[in-house]
């Protein structure tokens, strides 16, 4: 028998999924809320989860890897949508931490959990049960490769670490928060480089991708691309 685990489910085997792997700063998370706001999908954040994991380990001082595998598999996270702005909120054991979970911080915390094998195992399952009807777009590093690896419609979208310093450095003051774009740059740089060469489902475009190279595009030229590239499915 096939493990639910490992195996993409059978029954919503045939609900579409476009999956949308690719660096930090890319212009996925703009991309795949446009994406699912136009085709009313469902969406998928992968890297909130490996946030919510990073941030809720932090605060509790777990640091063994089978204690924070524990929490992943456990923790109560919920993902609602805000009536008045349609952003994705994070609500974990029934706080909203949306904001929390968007630091710097948080994001090399959540790189780091999500080095751990037990980690990443712990969440499949869990991402998996977003695939449902009419369609799902998800959002990650390894979606097309690990956890949808039969998604009809797989994109990498990439950027230059200069240009996806510049997006993150002016989406964190937008939203108010303090931020140095060296600083950034470099911690874009150090995330790449943890995220490309772990041993567990490391960054890697699939075989079967269509990789788009943003750094000169418009998000609405990206949109575009993806939307052709997915015209069958929708
Ligand atoms: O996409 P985001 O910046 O929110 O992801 C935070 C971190 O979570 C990434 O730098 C990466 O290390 C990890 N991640 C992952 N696999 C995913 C999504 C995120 O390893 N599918």
């Amino acid at each position: 028998m096939i493990e639910a685990t490992n195996s993409e489910n059978s029954v919503t085997g045939n609900v579409p999924v476009i999956t949308v792997d690719g660096p930090s700063g890319s212009g996925k998370g703009t991309l795949c809320q446009k994406l699912a706001d136009r085709l009313g999908w469902a969406l998928l954040d992968s890297g909130a989860l490996y946030r919510l994991v990073g941030y809720v380990a932090n605060k509790k001082g777990i640091t063994d890897q089978a204690g924070i595998a524990e929490q992943a598999l456990n923790l109560d996270i919920e993902f609602i949508n805000d009536p008045a702005t349609g952003e994705l909120l994070s609500i974990l054991e029934g706080q909203d931490v949306t904001r929390d979970i968007r630091t710097e911080t948080c994001g090399d915390l959540a790189s780091r959990v999500a080095a751990i094998p037990e980690v990443r195992a712990a969440l499949l399952k869990r991402q998996r049960a977003f695939r449902v009807t009419p369609g799902l777009i998800a959002d990650g590093r390894d979606m097309g490769t690990v956890v949808f690896p039969a998604a009809p419609v797989k994109i990498f979208l990439e950027a230059t670490a200069e240009e996806r310093a510049k997006r993150r450095y002016n989406q964190l003051k937008e939203k108010g928060f303090d931020a140095s774009l060296a600083k950034i740059f470099d911690e874009i740089s150090e995330r790449d480089e943890r995220d490309l060469k772990r041993s567990s489902s490391p960054l890697a475009i699939a075989a079967d991708a269509l990789v788009i190279d943003s750094s000169k595009l418009s998000i609405d030229e990206v949109f575009e691309r993806v939307l052709k590239a997915a015209s069958q499915f929708i």
